[in-house]
């Protein structure tokens, strides 16, 4: 059997008094496309500095791909690529130059180093912007630009912190893209986010961390599959009346503003779709489409925790 990708056991961080990691274990599978989710605090960046040697754990052991991240170091240092959360290069310095410095903290061969440097700049659409400084690129490119870093020295594990924190919606479904590419070309990836549904449309599997402790460990599948409330938005044709909506109270209804979508919500344990499909249509409800809600992982998140997911 191959090794884990990642491997985390009793892994505790204490900063002076603080407990930001309380004995987590952890494992993830080469190529899988793994979520670290969890509320500002939780312990996410701490987790993921530590795999990336950027922060000394207090207890616990951890393998990368079978490697020992205190006693091999080097080869778990080359095994991790890592995209923090904030910007975090020299503004002046120029995108290319910037990749090839990269490489040459791996001690990639020069010639080597800008071939691949010149792929990853075609691969990410940065080429034409290879001699801009960095403060010239924009948000998007940036973000780009610390993948492109960290792909360099061509990790088998990308680790990325919030990538789509503060990031709009077509950036974010681009970069969504992009990493599906990656993990579909093999490299195992981890991501942190707060967004559950950022997870939920990406992730294989994810863990759950709450105040430095895992709360859920499992598919996304799986967890998804824990809700016991359903909920779904059903759109209609004409407007929605008071009188159409008087039949749907157990399904405690809210209506958008347009007034042609109601969302409902319901124990799926006592109500099955067909009961809810009734009662639309005897109240003449017009029904063009129905849909569950897209922040399903959030649900979990409240039902595992009985409060807000988002900080
Ligand atoms: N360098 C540090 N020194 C002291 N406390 C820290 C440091 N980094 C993080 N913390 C604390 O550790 C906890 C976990 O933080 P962090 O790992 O950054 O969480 P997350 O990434 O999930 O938001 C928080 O309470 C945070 O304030
Ligand atoms: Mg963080």
């Amino acid at each position: 059997m191959t090794a884990p990708a990642i491997s985390i056991q009793g892994l505790s961080k204490q900063y002076g008094d603080l407990t930001a990691l309380h004995g987590i274990d952890l494992e993830v599978q080469p190529g899988e496309f793994f979520g670290l989710l969890g509320p500002n605090g939780a312990g996410k960046t701490t987790t993921i500095n530590i795999l990336a040697g950027l922060c000394v754990k207090t207890a616990g052991t951890v393998q990368l791909f079978g490697h020992d991240l205190v006693r091999e170091y080097r080869r778990c240092r080359e095994l991790v690529g890592l995209v923090p959360q904030e910007f975090n290069f020299d503004q002046f310095v120029r995108l290319r130059v910037m990749l090839v410095f990269q490489g040459g903290f791996f001690g990639i061969p020069t010639p080597e180093c800008h071939r691949r440097v010149d792929e990853i700049l075609r691969t990410l659409d940065l080429d034409d912007k290879k001699q801009s400084q960095m403060r010239h690129l924009s948000g998007g490119m940036k973000r780009r630009a610390l993948i492109a870093r960290a792909l360099v020295h061509r990790p088998q594990l990308l680790i990325l912190d919030e990538p789509t924190a503060g990031v709009d919606v077509d950036l974010r479904k681009a970069l969504w893209a992009l990493l599906r590419e990656l993990n579909a070309a093999g490299t195992t990836i981890l991501l942190t986010t707060h967004y559950l549904e950022e997870a939920e449309a990406l992730c294989d599997r994810v863990a759950i961390i709450d105040h430095g402790r895992i709360i859920a460990d499992d598919s996304t599948r799986n967890l998804l599959n824990t809700l016991t409330r359903e909920t779904i938005i059903v759109t209609t044709t004409g407007g929605l009346s008071e009188t159409s909506l008087a039949g749907l109270a157990d399904y405690d209804p809210t209506v958008n503003g347009g007034g042609d979508e109601v969302r409902l919500s319901f124990d799926k344990a006592s109500t099955d779709y067909n009961a809810v499909l009734r009662t639309l249509l005897e109240g003449g409800i017009d029904v063009t489409s129905i849909r569950p809600v897209d922040n399903r992982l959030e649900q979990v998140f409240l039902q595992l925790t009985g409060r807000q997911g988002k900080a």
